[in-house]
């Protein structure tokens, strides 16, 4: 060991990352040999940098069950891996994080489930995560939280630790006050959020909603994105939602505070809320969409679907939040009215594995593929296919020559954090030939105005839109293709890292 990795053991990390997910992927080698790979996701990408250059430790869950890893450097990063038992990734991940949460934040699509024991798993794991960022973080140390399955962590890791500057970044989409309330545990959510000196949001909505219950259930203080949140909140601590404040018992909520705390209010510090959304790497997407070798593929693919005059384009992973079905219902009742025709067009869906051993992921996974039989059924040729349905992850390098194949790119999500895959087939298309249907229910709608927005419940303003992209005039894409490639060149994932830590220093400093 180098003296300087001796001396990072004995005082720490300057720069943590606490995710789910650690940042590295398990791979086998032919020979069997078992190793790492850094993982090829947006977040991993805008943040090895930072890591590279601020001694940074990355905690997270390797993706096992049951099993104890060491920590272990890797690609510039120091990684930590939180054990989960067999009976935590049911309870932690599959049920609280996806079959709780999960429906909850995205506007109950499906049922949310509310079960004690998955909550106390989840309580529990998010202890564990705090006290190994806790234990590996530098004095005065920045540690930045990911995402709604560690919502705890932010308070937990105050009280381990309070001289550490503390970023929470929420992913998914934050929920009106109205359906958040329904959460049992609502209060711990929020105190455990709050842990944080700054909290991220995708827009602008999700952090109004969650200012709005904060306000609403705890009664804290909050003006321009500010919240005065009192010296004693704890993470643990669902109890009263009254802590410092004056309440309203006959309305069962807090009252609201109409002005700012003072010193007879006790202490308190301060939480900032704001949207900060988040991106691609965008010049990753750019240089693979001008290789020759991806290119050629590109043009491969639309040769073996049979060179259909349009190729429209799904890519998901497979969640009911992706408004797969209601895609798949437009495409079909185009090709039953003649509007479209099998041959003349193709739909290729990549719906990617995902959460496999949740309940709702495998009832879905039976609908699309019943759904995509009886379609294909019913309108395939002998020549040609409607839907080229592809239930795979690819890497990046397909992913990108699947855009270059597409002539429209289908973004239906019923309610989606940002999407990044709307983002990708942007930055791919350098020509300016292409149209984006993205559904307003994105996060991506708030800054990509120029895409066919469309509302993916009204089947017939999908179809609509999915005429329209498919007959649209050449100079009308262009110009929209233009306007939208402009806003995924100059917003990238790594702007957005530097936006949120600069913020974060910004805090920093005016709290010392
Ligand atoms: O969108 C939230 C998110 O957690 C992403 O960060 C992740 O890529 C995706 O959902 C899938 O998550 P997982 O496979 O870890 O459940």
């Amino acid at each position: 060991m180098t003296t300087t990795q001796q001396d990072r053991y004995d005082h720490g990390y300057d720069f943590v990352v606490v995710a789910n997910r650690l940042a590295v992927d398990r791979v086998t080698d032919e020979d069997g040999t078992i190793g790492w790979r850094r993982s090829p996701g947006g977040l991993v990408t805008a943040l090895a940098p930072v890591m590279a250059e601020s001694d940074g430790a990355w905690v997270g869950w390797h993706g096992a069950a049951d099993e104890q890893l060491e920590p272990f450097d890797h690609a510039d990063m120091h990684l930590v891996p939180v054990p989960l038992s067999g009976q935590e990734v049911e309870d932690y991940y599959e049920g609280f994080s996806n079959a709780t949460l999960w429906p909850l934040y995205h506007d109950v699509i499906a049922r949310p489930e509310f079960h004690r024991h998955w909550f106390e798993a989840y309580r529990r794991v998010n202890r564990r995560f705090a006290e190994a960022a806790a234990g590996v973080a530098a004095e005065a140390a920045t540690v930045w939280v990911q995402d709604y399955q560690l919502q705890l962590v932010p308070q937990m890791l105050r009280e381990l630790r309070p001289d550490v500057t503390i970023g929470f970044f929420n992913h998914i989409p934050f929920p009106p006050p109205g359906l958040f309330s329904q959460l049992p545990w609502r209060h711990s959510v929020l105190r455990g959020v709050l842990g944080a000196d700054l909290i991220g949001f995708q827009r602008e909505s999700d952090a109004r909603n969650f200012q709005r219950v904060v306000r609403h259930r705890l009664g804290h203080y909050i003006k321009s994105d500010r919240i005065h949140v009192p010296a004693g909140s704890r993470a643990t601590d669902e109890g009263s939602p009254l802590v410092g404040f004056d309440a309203d018992p006959s309305r069962g909520t807090a009252a609201r505070r109409l002005s700012a705390p003072t010193a007879e209010d006790g202490e308190h510090r301060v939480a900032e809320a704001r949207a900060f959304p988040i991106s691609i790497d965008t010049q990753k997407i750019v240089e693979l969409a001008e290789r020759p070798d991806i290119i050629a593929r590109s043009q491969q693919i639309r040769r073996e679907l049979g060179d259909p005059e349009t190729v429209f384009l799904g890519v998901d992973r497979l969640d009911y939040t992706k408004g797969i079905r209601h895609r798949m219902k437009g495409y079909e009742e185009l090709l039953q009215d003649g509007d479209l025709s099998v041959g003349q067009a193709c739909l290729v869906q990549v719906a990617s594995p995902s959460r496999e051993g949740v309940e709702s992921y495998r009832v879905l996974r039976e609908e699309i593929e019943g759904a995509v039989g009886r379609i294909n059924g019913e309108f395939d040729t002998l020549a040609h296919t409607a839907i080229r349905y592809l239930h795979h992850s690819y890497p990046v390098e397909e992913m990108v020559a699947l855009y270059l194949a597409a002539d429209v790119m289908l973004v239906t999500a019923l309610r989606d954090g940002m999407n990044l895959v709307a983002k990708e087939y942007v930055a791919a298309r350098k020509s300016g030939t292409g149209v984006l249907v993205l559904s307003e229910f994105t996060g991506a709608a708030d800054q990509m105005r120029q895409a066919l927005l469309i509302n993916p419940h009204d089947v017939d303003e999908l179809k609509a839109a999915m005429v329209t992209a498919a007959t649209m005039d050449p100079a009308e894409a262009r110009r929209r293709m233009r306007s939208l490639r402009r806003q995924v060149v100059s917003n990238n994932v790594q702007r957005w890292a530097r936006d949120f830590l600069g913020r974060l220093a910004e805090l920093k400093v005016a709290a010392r």
